[in-house]
């Protein structure tokens, strides 16, 4: 078979950066998107549950999964640059693959669900692409990326997304969702609130090679200063906002853990207010539909969660959204404790956290 490999029953310990012991009735690990109809078409897979996984950075088994696993390995970047003068130029690389269409202005570029996030930010990086510097070492694969609308920084994902391109379950056929059409918002996209329905595969990417950068979030310009660079360029951005990451977010490959675990909850403004009054250190954003982000890490920490641990299962004491397996948490108690912290943030605050990762299997 060529394009994919199956494994009955297989671990999916590796395969989550919470490092949970579970397995899958089927993993279906494919390289070749060409080949998802036939493999769809297995009585085995079509009948069955389907979960789609990237590098696992965002989900928390709390059991087995009963059904298929399909984890997307595919690989591929074809850029496009637009040419303001002439027309559309295409240039193929041999060496990588890589299609370049350009104006010398922007880029189309349209890559492999299965990439690695970090490793497609720093290639547009080398290439002279800015955009994405602020979303660097983000865990994760290229698809994964549109689903919650990834975002660190100051930026979100879906600003440089022209569309996705996706196998839609339910019509058996490629189809393409232009960017209205993903409907994005904070860590929320259409793939969340139709799941099981569209397997990505590609995502399309437009992107500058200048704007203006952005710098104003917390602590970048200080970075920034700290570096002595005083006319950042995108890469000086990328570089502090690595040194920023590291310094604050515990490293997946180190201790088990899935990025913020929590998202930061969207409420009415006087909400807001009333909570700024009662809890003035209490980081509150200002959405544009004129409600506001209150910080869910500084609640976690101040309702006295971040540190803590039971058993292997902790909240990190450098980051208090993010949930940790200090070596052999089950899927269970790490959801356990999760639970404890919305519960605790519930009681003191009057505000319901909820999680930011895929729960899978739990009740
Ligand atoms: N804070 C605390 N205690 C903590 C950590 C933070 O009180 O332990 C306070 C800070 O003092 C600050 C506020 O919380 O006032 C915000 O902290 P931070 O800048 O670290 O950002 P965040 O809102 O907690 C979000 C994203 C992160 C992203 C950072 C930086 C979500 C759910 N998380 O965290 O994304 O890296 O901003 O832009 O929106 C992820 O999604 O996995 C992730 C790590």
């Amino acid at each position: 078979m060529g394009g994919y490999t199956l494994i009955e029953n297989a671990s999916l310990a590796n395969r989550n950066t919470l490092r949970v012991a579970a397995r899958a009735k089927l993993l279906a690990e494919i390289r070749d998107a060409s080949k998802l109809p036939e493999l769809l078409d297995f009585p085995a897979v079509r009948n069955d549950r389907l979960l789609v996984l990237g590098e696992g950075s965002n989900m928390l088994f709390t059991g087995d999964f009963d059904g298929t696993v399909l984890a997307m390995a595919t690989r591929g970047v074809f850029v496009e640059e637009m040419l303001a003068t002439s027309g559309v130029h295409v240039e193929t690389l041999a060496t990588s693959g890589v299609e370049v269409e350009s104006d010398g202005d922007s880029a189309r570029i349209a890559v492999a669900a299965g990439e690695r996030w970090d490793d497609f930010v720093r290639w547009t990086l080398g290439q002279g692409y800015a955009g994405l510097e602020n979303l660097i070492l983000i865990p994760g694969t290229v698809g994964a990326a549109p689903i919650q609308n990834i975002g660190a920084y100051g930026c979100e994902v879906a600003e440089f997304i022209e569309s996705v391109e996706a196998w839609d379950i339910h019509e058996r056929r490629v189809v393409t969702l232009d960017h209205a059409t993903c409907a994005f918002a904070y860590r929320d996209s259409l793939f969340k609130h139709e799941p099981g329905r569209y397997i990505v595969t590609a995502v399309r990417f437009v992107l500058p090679r200048n704007r203006p950068l952005r710098t104003d979030y917390a602590g970048i310009n200080e970075q920034l200063a700290r570096m002595g660079v005083d006319k950042p360029a995108p890469f000086h951005v990328a570089e502090a906002v690595v040194h920023l990451r590291t310094s604050k977010l515990p490293d997946p490959s180190v201790i088990g853990n899935a990025g913020s675990f929590f998202k930061n909850p969207i409420v009415d403004a006087a909400l807001a207010d009333a909570l700024k009054r009662e809890h003035p250190g209490l980081a509150v954003w200002a959405q544009p539909n004129g409600r506001c982000k209150v910080s869910a890490a500084w609640m976690i920490e101040a309702a006295g969660f971040k540190g803590i641990r039971e058993g292997d299962a902790g909240i990190s004491n450098r980051h208090a959204l993010v949930l940790v397996n200090h070596g052999n948490a089950t899927g269970p108690q790490l959801w356990a404790l999760a639970q404890r912290v919305m519960d605790g943030v519930r009681e003191k605050f009057g505000v319901q956290l909820e999680p930011e990762p895929v729960v899978i299997g739990a009740r």
